[in-house]
């Protein structure tokens, strides 16, 4: 069967958020729109419900979710205690994309945080987002809408024929603003350490005294028995079954050459590049990144899911700077790459 499906873009389907709401009441699950990514969400107190996620998504069992807030009352029912840092971070960037990892409550059914002691928190800006939690007047447990292992779904085009069907309610209000997932912290003896990277930066987080700590596997392969902070970042992630080939360079010839020096390599390239450096680039398969780092977040997870139409023998994507959203950027296409990557 079909799931239900509201085109949030015409405003008169705004009531459609009120039964997307009656959805979630009921234990059903309900792909809706954050400023991130489009999530497919569930009453967070109900294990049941919860579990419809898991299947919906193929998502292993290990990797828990993040809960979505709309106040902060919420946020207190739900986790021990608050400490100044989480205070802080909460105070600058909330409503937003950032995820906060809090010592959790016995509420929270084991199933959504993969039975850990904590949980990972956040209240989204979008303001569809919060209008459905507001009206469920309930927590929605949400992770990404694709399938696992899949890019994150930032537009309904791409992901409708991977969850139509398998999610009881759609709500489509069109592209993602940011197209990368929020930004998971972790304070752990004062500090911040960052899980994934995203459009929070650690230059945010500095501006306001805050130390932070990168930790190292959001760039670096882990191995199968490496202890994590985060269960996610063991999973093989946003991989195209085309074989992909990041290569960065801070010197824009050398980039460009390297690329170039490639595709002579090779035969059928596809090349993801910057807008302003396409026609440099000696193939006849382009994708148009886009050009400032805000273009690329936002278009990077769809670009990701064309590539296998071209049936090109590589993909060489294009790397941006480890700097503010750039590290973000980089997380993702790393391991889209699966860590397939020159630096020069
Ligand atoms: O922007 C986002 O965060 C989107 C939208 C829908 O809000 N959600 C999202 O969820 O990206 P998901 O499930 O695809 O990714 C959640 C990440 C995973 O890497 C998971 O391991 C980590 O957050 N995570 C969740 N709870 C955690 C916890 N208690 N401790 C450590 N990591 C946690
Ligand atoms: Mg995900």
């Amino acid at each position: 069967m079909k799931s239900k499906y509201a085109d949030l873009k015409l405003n008169e389907n705004i009531n459609k958020v009120e039964e997307a709401a009656t959805y979630i009441k009921k234990g059903k699950i309900v792909l809706f729109p954050t400023e991130t990514v489009y999530g497919i969400g569930a009453n967070a107190l109900d294990e049941n419900a919860v579990n419809k996620i898991f299947k919906a998504k193929g998502r292993a069992s290990d990797n828990p979710l993040i809960v979505h807030i709309c106040n902060m009352q919420m946020l207190k029912n739900l986790v021990q205690d608050i400490g100044k840092i989480e205070e802080k971070l909460i105070n600058n960037f909330w409503p937003g994309p950032l995820t906060i990892i809090f010592n959790k409550k016995e509420c929270i059914p084991n199933n959504v945080t993969a039975g850990l002691e904590t949980v990972g928190i956040r209240m989204p800006s979008n303001e569809i987002a919060r209008k459905l939690i507001e009206l469920a007047k309930l927590p929605i447990a949400a992770p990404s809408a694709n399938i696992s292992g899949k890019p994150s779904g930032t537009k309904i085009e791409d992901i409708i024929e991977e969850l139509d069907g398998k999610v009881d309610y759609i709500l489509d209000s069109g592209m993602a603003d940011i197209g990368v997932e929020s930004t998971v912290v972790r304070v752990v003896d004062n500090k911040v350490h960052i899980l994934r990277p995203g459009k929070i930066t650690k230059e945010d987080m500095q501006k306001l005294g805050i130390d932070v700590v990168i930790e190292k596997q959001i760039m670096e392969e882990c191995s199968p028995n490496e202890k994590v902070m985060s269960p996610g970042m063991k999973y093989r992630h946003y991989a195209p079954n085309t074989k992909c080939l990041l290569v960065y360079s801070d010197n824009e010839k050398e980039l460009i050459e390297e690329i170039n020096k490639q595709i002579k390599n090779s035969s059928n390239v596809l090349v993801l590049g910057r807008t302003n450096h396409l026609e440099k680039y000696n193939t006849n398969n382009k994708l148009d990144m886009g050009e400032s780092l805000e273009d690329i977040s936002k278009n990077i997870f769809t670009l990701l899911r064309k590539v296998d139409s071209y049936n090109a023998n590589l993909v060489i994507i294009e790397g941006v700077k480890k700097e503010g959203l750039g590290l973000a950027i980089m997380n993702r296409l790393i391991r889209a790459c699966e860590h397939n990557y020159i630096e020069i």
